[in-house]
């Protein structure tokens, strides 16, 4: 947790600057101070790791201040924040390190902060928070080849597995805006129902408090949950932009985001798509799924060469129902790309899971099909086996060896 002190003479936009920073989870607001004059004695009292000056309340007070303030200090990094870009120029050559020109959003204030903290040393020692906060957040969008294929299914559990990881904070975000169901996969507890509609309707307004307010628990396996609009109506207020901010503002708070997707492509989910590090797309050895895989990756490759993600996890793997009889190496010469994973089928653990509405690895752990869940999550970050995953995973459920 890296301590800031602020300074603000003016009281609306130094609540404005309170409110931004009290949402930030990798900062504490050490001092608040409302005379430039008095702030240099806050700083020598409070000894935060980062000053923040907003400098319109009386610009050449400030700035002289700054000077004062970067002597002194000479090794905590001072942030400018103002209207006036010559005044921030001008607080650079008295010793500012960052500036931001005013109105501040919170991906600016984020950003700013982010490079602060890194540069007053505060990563090297800092645990699991602050290395989220340099940036290091997984997206894995998960995208189904057809209905009912198992991407939600996959989706929940995957993120429900690497949320079991004491190290990881993780967070589903249901972006089958019209149809969504991981809420029932996953019965989430207490809080007040707030959906990615919600946050849509005051993008404006967003701040972290009202986003984590947003952020649905899941207690027993430690995921959050980010739902779908309640009303299916609701569906169309959300947009690209709303994704894009979401997604880049849960990124400061999370190691993993797993993105359950529509299936209609829509310019959210192309959104999620692209900023997304990997894409998992599902399917079932059966023609019209595996013929889908071959259109979806066309089609995104043509996207920015959005193919290149793409990793293919044939689910229900020796399902009567899902499988026709097509082998794993026809698969692969039918969609001309290797396959990457299979989850074997598992309906008496899978089907338990969801009427529970837990996830497989708190209702179903030794199933296997929660081994193989556990499997693909240890290819995809490289931690060692679980003793009781390894020894699940014997009789082929698993990787494909090839990528
Ligand atoms: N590995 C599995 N073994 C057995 N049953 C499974 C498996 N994976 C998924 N299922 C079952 O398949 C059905 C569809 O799964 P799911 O809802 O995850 O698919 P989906 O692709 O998200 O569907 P939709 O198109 O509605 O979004 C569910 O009843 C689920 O229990
Ligand atoms: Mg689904």
């Amino acid at each position: 947790m890296q301590r800031v002190a602020i300074v603000d003479p003016t009281e609306s936009t130094r609540e404005s600057l309170r409110t931004l920073l009290l949402g930030v989870d990798f900062v504490w607001l050490e001092a608040e101070c409302a005379r430039y004059e008095y702030f240099p004695d806050v700083v020598q009292t409070s000894g935060p790791d980062l000053a923040i000056v907003t400098l319109d309340g009386d610009r050449a007070k400030a700035l002289a201040m700054i000077g004062q303030l970067s002597a002194a200090h000479p090794k905590m990094p001072i942030l400018t924040i103002s209207q006036d870009h010559q005044a921030l120029l001008t607080s650079l050559q008295r010793g500012a390190r960052y500036f931001l020109t005013h109105p501040v959003t919170l991906e600016d204030m984020l950003a700013a902060l982010r490079r602060a903290v890194g540069e007053s040393g505060g990563l090297e020692a800092a645990p699991a928070g602050l290395a989220r906060a340099a940036g290091g957040c997984s997206v894995i969008a998960v995208l189904g080849s057809r209905g009912g294929v198992g991407t939600t299914t996959l989706a929940v559990n995957l993120a429900a597995t690497l949320a079991a990881d004491p190290a990881h904070a993780v967070a589903l975000i249901d972006l089958d805006l019209t149809l969504g169901d991981a809420d029932i996969a996953l019965e989430v507890s207490g809080g007040e129902t707030i959906s990615i509609a919600d946050l849509a309707r005051n993008i404006e307004r967003l701040d972290m408090n009202f986003l984590r307010r947003a952020m649905a628990r899941h207690e027993p396996s430690r995921l959050s949950v980010l739902r779908h609009p309640l009303e299916v109506a609701e569906a169309g207020i959300v947009h690209e932009g709303h994704v894009e901010r979401v997604v880049n503002l849960l990124k400061v708070s999370y190691t993993h985001l797993v993105v359950d997707l529509s299936k209609s492509l829509l310019p959210t989910d192309l959104m999620a798509l692209r900023m997304a590090d990997l894409i998992l797309l599902t399917a079932q050895l059966e023609l019209s799924s595996l013929r889908n895989v071959v259109r979806l990756v066309h089609c995104l490759n043509a996207e920015d060469g959005l193919g290149e993600k793409v990793r293919v996890v044939v689910n229900r793997q020796g399902s009567e129902a899902g499988d026709e009889g097509i082998s794993p190496k026809k698969a692969e010469e039918v969609i001309g790309k290797p396959l990457f994973w299979q989850v074997p089928n598992d309906t008496k653990a899978v089907a338990g899971a969801r009427v529970a509405g837990h996830p497989l690895v708190t209702h179903a752990p030794k199933s296997r099909a929660q081994q193989s869940i556990a499997g693909l999550a240890r290819m995809l970050y490289g931690k060692p086996a679980a003793p009781d995953a390894a020894k699940g995973s014997k009789g082929g459920w698993g990787f494909f060896g090839k990528r």
